[in-house]
């Protein structure tokens, strides 16, 4: 197996060639992982969910982000890395996000992702243009769930699908090389799967997109309480944790992982 590229990324995208990336904390499972055949492995600032405990992603912190990146870069042999830039990270000036990001990118993420509309294209054209990748999330974006009033389904009526497209057309314009779409209905994400260049990785948004990601701790079943419905349990019917994630990989590559009548919107 060869390193995993922007470039191969990109290709994967235009031949339609199916993206698995899951989310990654530390060096054991970045190593699992990868062996499994995860493409992407995200550090996601979901660790302050799942690792720390806290309610939101709002507290975590920079500082954090980075001590993880580093486990996850040191288990890591063939996968692309994309670590999540922080709440109050990127949002106060151009120069913190430069300085956010590159403290990622020189912990060994390859590339960083940002959550957010037109307000983060100047963002993402800066940190493009001095040579650190940017992935955009878009849909529900879970550092600003106060705003949105919960975990909802977005881009639903004409109104928001059209403020979406446009969102997602500026940021790719910006130079962002890849778009994460959380939440959001199905056929929308797969019009703009179709009508962008670069890989679109959907989580809750349908069967459609380039690729998929989950929460590790979710599609383990290890998270406690309640899953939203994108999420399916692959340790049912499997013996270890590595069939599980072997299985999730071979399911999304074969198209059989999420069912748009079960998992999506
Ligand atoms: O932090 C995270 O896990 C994420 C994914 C849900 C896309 O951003
Ligand atoms: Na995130």
């Amino acid at each position: 197996r060869k390193p995993v590229t922007l470039h191969r990324l990109l290709d994967m995208h235009a031949q339609g060639d199916k993206i698995a990336m899951l989310t990654c904390y530390d060096a054991a499972f970045a190593t699992l992982q990868d062996e499994a055949g995860v493409d992407v492995l995200l550090v996601g600032d979901s660790l302050g969910n799942v690792i720390q405990g806290e309610t939101t992603t709002v507290p975590v912190s920079l500082e954090s982000m980075v001590y993880h990146t580093r486990c996850v870069a040191r288990g890591r042999k063939h996968a692309w890395i994309v670590a999540d830039l922080p709440f109050d990270s990127y949002h106060g000036s151009i120069e913190e996000a430069w300085k956010s990001a590159a403290a990622l990118f020189k912990a060994g993420a390859h590339m960083v992702k940002l959550e957010g509309g037109g307000w983060t294209a100047p963002v993402v054209r800066f940190l493009v243009e001095r040579g650190i990748p940017v992935c955009a999330h878009l849909g529900l974006t879970p550092q600003t769930v106060t705003m949105l009033g919960g975990f909802k389904v977005q881009g639903r009526d004409d109104a928001a699908a059209v403020l979406l497209k446009r969102h997602a057309l500026e940021l790719a314009q910006a130079g962002a090389q890849m778009l994460v779409l959380e939440m959001v209905p199905a056929a929308l994400a797969a019009e703009l799967t179709q009508t962008l260049n670069i890989p679109v990785i959907g989580i809750g948004a349908g069967a459609e997109c380039s690729g998929q990601v989950l929460v590790m701790h979710d599609m383990l079943n290890v998270t406690p309480g309640r899953r939203p419905r994108f999420v399916k349990n692959f340790m049912a019917g499997s013996v270890s944790v590595q069939d599980a994630i072997a299985r999730y990989v071979l399911e999304v590559k074969a198209k059989t992982f999420p069912q748009n009548d079960i998992h999506s919107y």
